[in-house]
């Protein structure tokens, strides 16, 4: 065994950075066996030194991060400030001064993955970034190595804690969105400023990762067609009961069925309780992969908090620094499939549609030729009603997005439809 130590540089030491510095001094004995050589904490950047923290040297930590990053003798530098600035310069600065890179930023990776790979393969060092993607979950190594000689056509999951909490107690309680909204933050799961998980954004920068390594194509965040969870009510939860369904966040990547484009989108559907993601209760998260080899696999688990997350970043940490110690790099961007990446009119799923609507003789039959009008089959329709109103659920077959849009739009113009009140894909079938 090698006796010099590998140095590592620790870039931000809040909930998550702080278990990866406990975490690598607890299991350290274990870690130097598994390497093959001890790994030591060289240094932490952070924005307010005079914070304790415990376990830390004091004089490892910094505020000058772009002089840890450029120090020449850091072997791994494990970024967990989040965000896109400074980020990006620091991670693309310790490339340059002999680094690989173990980062659990999801924004920056889906925005900029390809330049960070590029770079990283530029200077013959690892990008690795296990934590970005649904927490603790083995996602990107097994998408990326173990299913490297398969097919992937779909990856479907809920990849965000907070807005799955918030669904879930909805579904349970029958409480409306801000009720559950307002307990998710009592109890620690939803932010002060909650527009990122609630509005998809997070979800649809895992989703740009997920589906740039699927699809072996380069996905970017702006690819991703993106819908937030806002207008979900607890009407919408009682007719997915109805229909044997629940209603989750969904990030959905998909290869077309002629196999020559993809899409990857973020918003809530229906699933059948049957189906393995509608048994996904709480924070946790969970993404469901279909292959032509491998058929049906699920993974689970938590997505999200300081030792989860913590525990992805030492998994890269320790391959980083097998490789470096090998003289050898894993595996990088791989984008030679390059496929298209379709817009949102070009998916296709089935769809839920709750219309308000004047309950007279031949109601029923105009809303009809307006489906058959823009080609969308029917595969349900359920009225209930009294006093001249009704309310009008259908539930089309598989039809394009673009074509259901195009039918909403003609419905809202009869004069019969009061309103339309909501719909929602039913995914998963
Ligand atoms: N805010 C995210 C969630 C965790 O609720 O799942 C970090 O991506």
């Amino acid at each position: 065994m090698r006796t010099r130590p590998l140095k590592v540089a620790l870039l931000g030491c809040g909930v998550v950075g702080s278990e990866v510095a406990r975490i690598m001094t607890t299991h350290a004995d274990d870690l130097t066996a598994r390497i093959g050589a001890p790994v030591e904490l060289a240094g932490v950047a952070v924005r307010r030194p005079d914070r304790v923290r415990e376990g830390i040297a004091p004089e490892l930590v910094t505020t000058d991060a772009t002089a840890l990053v450029k120090r020449g003798d850091i072997d791994v530098v494990v970024e967990v400030i989040g965000g896109i600035e400074p980020a990006r310069t620091l991670i693309t600065t310790a490339f340059e001064h002999g680094a690989s890179v173990v980062s659990a930023n999801k924004a920056l990776l889906a925005q900029d993955g390809a330049a960070l790979h590029a770079a990283a393969e530029e200077h013959g060092k690892d990008l690795y970034y296990e934590a970005a993607v649904a927490g603790a979950i083995p996602l990107i190594r097994p998408l990326r190595e173990s299913l490297a000689g398969d097919k992937i056509n779909r990856v479907m999951g809920i990849v965000n804690g907070t807005t799955n909490f918030i669904l879930d107690k909805m579904d349970s309680t029958g409480a409306g969105y801000q009720e559950a909204l307002d307990e998710a933050t009592a109890l620690g799961y939803a932010e002060a400023d909650p527009t990122a998980d609630v509005e998809g954004f997070d979800a649809a920068a895992k989703a740009a990762i997920l589906a740039g390594i699927a699809f072996h194509t380069r996905v970017r965040l702006d690819d991703v067609y993106r819908e937030g969870m806002t207008e979900v009510t607890a009407a919408d939860f009682a007719s997915a009961k109805e229909m044997g369904c629940t209603i989750k966040l969904l990030a959905i990547c998909e290869r077309a069925e002629d196999g020559a484009s993809v899409t990857a989108r973020v918003h809530p559907a229906m699933i059948p309780l049957s189906h393995p993601l509608a048994s996904v209760r709480g924070a946790y998260n969970a993404v469901f992969v279909e292959s032509d080899a491998a058929g049906q696999l699920m993974f689970y688990g938590p997505g999200a908090g300081g030792s989860p997350t913590a525990s992805a970043v030492l998994g890269d940490l320790v391959a980083v620094c097998r490789n470096r110690i090998g003289g050898a790099t894993g595996p990088g961007e791989s984008a030679y499939a390059a496929l298209p990446v379709s817009p949102m009119g070009d998916v296709v799923t089935r769809y839920h549609i709750s219309l308000d609507v004047a309950d007279k003789p031949g109601v029923l039959a105009q809303v009809a030729t307006v489906f058959a009008e823009h080609g969308v089959s029917i595969d349900t329709v359920r009225q209930s009603g009294k006093d001249g109103e009704a309310s009008l659920v259908v539930v089309t077959h598989r039809a394009s997005d673009a074509a259901l849009t195009g039918t909403v739009e003609a419905l809202r113009n009869l004069d019969t439809v009061r309103g339309v009140a909501s719909i929602m894909r039913v995914e998963g079938e």
